[in-house]
């Protein structure tokens, strides 16, 4: 008797205290929020079995305003993330279209996942190995949606985007160092103070912080990864990684967030959600064709022409 009442608690909390009331330590629970597409069935994050993925050429990305300059950006502790907000809604910079994606999206905010340890902390996995961080730049169709929240409850499969790129431990990584500088202003959550204010972080160009080649990814339909996990979500997953330095993934893991783990702990750490199935999704791999790719193929200038021509009646002329 005891163990069906609190089975019926356990549905009917997250149902009352809403979709704002979730943890990362209670995500059994999801499925259960009331009007939430957490048990849908294209969720993510997805391990990405690299064997079975359709392999084709979907085109290369165009990245609009990715290095301009931003002085409306900032950078906040959600109580579950790290979050660098570009208030796109002031300037209209950030446009990304191209490799395959059915239309043009505006860029709103890049988001981080992290691990506890280095074995861990990443929300995909490719060939079901994780990563140590996962970085995600959101994007919506600003011609159709207010802003990202409006765009996700649409539910409309085509309503957002993300880029999604692994972080690997290796080299320092100064396009970090602008915004990981500031992390200590807002590392506790529940001190008040959780984001510089708008404007407040000083501009980078944020190309900078995606890896350096864009033209190899992963694309599937999923979700948001947090509640309401709406199914309104185009997933790119390059397979070129970041790397940043040890001590930079460390300052991550100095977070301190809203809600404590079972051991009444509030850092910030294994942020992610947990693999979902992927129910016979399509998950394509897409790289560039030997003749899409600029200098790829074997082009010949007239000019060169020319001379192979003129080269080539000189040696006639030689011969006889
Ligand atoms: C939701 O809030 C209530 C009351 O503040 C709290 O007891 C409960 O643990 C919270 N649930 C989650 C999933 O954090
Ligand atoms: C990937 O798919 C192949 C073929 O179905 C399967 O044999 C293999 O176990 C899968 N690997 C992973 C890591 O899921
Ligand atoms: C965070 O701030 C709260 C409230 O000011 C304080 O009680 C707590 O000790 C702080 N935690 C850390 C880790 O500094
Ligand atoms: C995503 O879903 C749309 C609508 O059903 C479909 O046209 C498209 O091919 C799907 N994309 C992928 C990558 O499976
Ligand atoms: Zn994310």
């Amino acid at each position: 008797m005891k163990f069906f009442v609190c089975v019926a608690l356990l549905a009917v909390v997250p149902a009352v205290f809403g979709v704002n009331n979730w943890s990362y330590h209670t995500q059994e629970t999801w499925p259960l929020i009331s009007g939430s597409q957490c048990n849908g069935n294209s969720q993510s994050p997805i391990n990405i079995n690299s064997s079975i993925a359709t392999t084709t050429d979907l085109g290369s990305f165009v990245l609009d305003g990715y290095t301009d300059e931003n002085t409306n950006m900032d950078l906040v502790n959600n109580g579950n993330k790290i979050v660098i907000q570009f208030h796109d809604d002031v300037e209209d910079l950030y446009k990304l279209s191209g490799g395959g994606l059915p239309t043009t999206y505006t860029a709103t905010h890049i988001h981080f996942h992290w691990g506890s340890m280095n074995s861990g902390g990443s929300e995909h996995q490719i060939d079901s190995t994780p990563y140590p961080a996962e970085l995600h730049v959101a994007h919506y169709d600003k011609s159709k949606y207010a802003d990202l929240t409006a765009a996700v409850t649409s539910m409309q499969w085509d309503a957002a985007t993300i880029l999604g790129a692994f972080i690997e431990v290796g080299e320092h990584n100064t396009a970090f160092d602008p915004f990981l500088s500031h992390i200590s202003q807002i590392a506790n959550y529940s001190s008040g103070v959780t984001s510089l204010g708008q404007g407040n972080l000083p501009s980078f160009p944020i190309r900078s912080v995606l890896p350096s080649d864009l033209s190899k990814f992963y694309r599937y339909n999923g979700s948001k990864a947090v509640p309401d996990c709406n199914e309104a979500i185009i997933w790119t997953i390059f397979t070129d990684t970041i790397s940043i330095s040890q001590a930079q993934l460390d300052i991550f893991r100095t977070v301190y967030g809203e809600h404590a783990d079972a051991q009444g702990n509030y850092e910030v750490v294994d942020n992610y959600r947990y693999l979902q199935p992927l129910n016979g999704r399509t998950v394509y791999y897409s790289r560039p064709t030997p003749e899409s790719t600029d200098g790829g193929a074997v082009t010949i200038s007239p000019m060169r022409a020319l001379f192979i021509v003129a080269l080539t009646i000189c040696m006639l002329f030689n011969r006889f």
